[in-house]
């Protein structure tokens, strides 16, 4: 690698594009530096990697245990790893809206990385909003309200709809196959402090959030609207574009994300691990 360990922050809320690191060949002082940068950056971008499926999987565990996923099918081999693949002529379905992964978990996912491999000539991209920019520009009132309000998140409304039930008849790229966390309804503080950094974050999204505790949806609404719509406002957000052999990871503590819809006539093959994460407080 002769390029010299750069971070290039992306937008002025969150994401940066890294060069001069060869992910299958991390030295610990090299990790160090990507893990910094995951926690300031909370979106990272990493062009040109030649990776194998255990280099992905050896990268991910750097950060933690991970994830298989109870609801979606991982590969038969390495059940670890999810591939998300869109084939031409299908329209996309996996991802696409804005959500934390799995926040539907008791603990929900930490982060996810993904390594793309067959990229459409253009569209598929990934669009991105830092939770801790949408927190930070509320009001007091706003934010004093919020912070004694929990709210329920469930896989029900995303993991039961018509294209989720071809998944589980197995007639889809991506199959899934029926368990009890499907309806099952978590309980999450509306904003969370991260664990690690010690920042706070909104923490409700339109797929898996649909009420507050002790609320009906109706009651709910109001506010949960305001909410969805102020938090992935633009000056919040980055888009990434993807280029086969191109790995991206976010943060799910801090980060929603949305898989946008517009390239149906073309392929689009990448794959996911997800690090599992802790019980948001
Ligand atoms: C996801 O992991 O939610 C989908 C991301 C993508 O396909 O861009």
């Amino acid at each position: 690698m002769d390029t010299e360990f750069k971070v290039i922050p992306l937008t002025g809320s969150l994401g940066a594009k890294v060069v001069g690191v060869d992910l299958a060949n991390l030295t610990s002082d090299a990790f160090d530096k990507v893990r910094a940068a995951f926690l300031e950056h909370t979106v990272l971008v990493f062009p040109d990697q030649e990776l194998t499926l255990d280099d992905q999987i050896g990268f991910a565990r750097r950060f933690g245990t991970l994830e298989i996923h109870p609801i979606v099918n991982g590969l038969e081999e390495k059940p670890e790893v999810i591939k998300m693949l869109k084939p031409a002529g299908e329209s996309a379905s996996f991802g696409v809206g804005w959500h934390t992964d799995n926040s539907f978990f008791e603990e929900p996912s930490m982060g996810s990385i993904i390594y793309a491999q067959t990229i459409p000539p253009h569209g598929g991209d990934t669009l991105f909003a830092s939770q801790y920019v949408a927190y930070e520009r509320l009001s007091d009132g706003m934010k004093a309200m919020l912070g004694g309000l929990k709210a329920i998140h469930t896989a029900k409304d995303a993991y039961t709809s018509d294209t989720a039930q071809e998944k589980y008849e197995g007639k889809t790229a991506i199959t899934y196959r029926w368990s009890d966390s499907v309806l099952k309804e978590v309980l999450h503080p509306v904003v969370r402090t991260h664990p690690e950094t010690g920042r706070k974050a909104l923490y409700v999204n339109p797929m898996f959030t649909t009420r507050f505790e002790n609320m009906t949806e109706e009651e709910s609404q109001p506010l949960l609207e305001y909410l969805f719509k102020h938090c992935t406002r633009p000056e919040f957000g980055c888009r990434i574009g993807w280029e086969p052999k191109q790995v991206a990871m976010w943060d799910n503590r801090c980060v929603m994300h949305y898989a946008v819809d517009d390239y149906k006539e073309f392929e689009r093959m990448l794959y996911r691990v997800t690090i599992n994460g802790d019980k948001p407080v």
